[in-house]
């Protein structure tokens, strides 16, 4: 599948060496603490028999959990080759080939080709992107029932991280550069999709929340 401009910069930051090393994680420990409480608060939404919409799925631990938990089919629209392919390794692994489907580009480019869903997650994506609203509207367009999203805090140190981040990558020569976008903002584009927040928690850097369709 061809890309965009946003995945050289994701394949240079994504690249084999990080990808195998979070899919050897993911085997011996499982999700990362983030992952693991959107995880948990959308089974507690319940997730049987759902659809799930992963995108940016990265090795694809949210839905090669979610399809042990009773999920029934999943899709993982993923910008990053090589998560693609380390994603997909996983699924074969977990015996879960025939119910998931991968698409690697920008999801705001392929979001007409990609069905709808009951649960879209967003974990540690909208950070990695330049367009929030474009990227967050189309996300949630395509939820029937829930949104699960893992993003940036609004606080003055995860600002100044991503600020010294993104300096590190420009020194470096690389075109990946992360966002700390509004959670506010964030909140407003989802509420205007029709989806209510359901659940918070929060970490020194993220907020992980669960929004659902009003009146599903
Ligand atoms: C920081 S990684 C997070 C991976 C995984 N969700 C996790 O939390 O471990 C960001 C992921 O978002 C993907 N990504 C960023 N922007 C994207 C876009 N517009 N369309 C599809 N994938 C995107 C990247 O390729 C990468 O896999």
């Amino acid at each position: 599948m061809t890309c965009c401009g946003v995945c050289d910069g994701i394949d240079d930051q994504f690249d084999r060496k990080t990808a195998q090393r979070e899919l050897l994680r993911f085997r011996r420990r499982g999700p990362i603490p983030t992952t693991k409480r959107l995880i948990d608060a959308l089974r507690s939404a319940g997730v049987s028999g759902a659809t799930v919409l992963d995108i940016g799925g990265g090795i694809g631990a949210i839905h090669h959990t979610l399809l042990d938990a009773g999920a029934s089919t999943a899709m993982q629209v993923d910008a990053s080759f090589e998560y693609v392919q380390s994603a997909r390794e996983e699924t074969a692994r977990n015996g879960h080939a025939n119910r998931v489907l991968f698409l690697r580009g920008d999801f705001v480019q392929w979001a007409a080709n990609v069905p709808d869903a009951d649960i879209v997650t967003l974990d540690r994506v909208i950070c990695c992107y330049p367009d929030m609203e474009s990227l967050v509207r189309n996300a949630a367009a395509k939820s029937l029932r829930l949104l699960g999203a893992v993003y940036p805090r609004d606080a003055w140190w995860v600002r100044f991280g991503v600020r010294a981040i993104n300096a590190t990558r420009r020194m470096r020569g690389s075109k990946f550069r992360a966002y700390a976008h509004s959670p506010s903002a964030i909140d407003a584009v989802l509420r205007s999709q029709g989806l209510d927040r359901i659940s918070a928690q929060r970490t020194w850097v993220w907020d992980v929340a669960v929004f659902a369709r009003r009146n599903a």
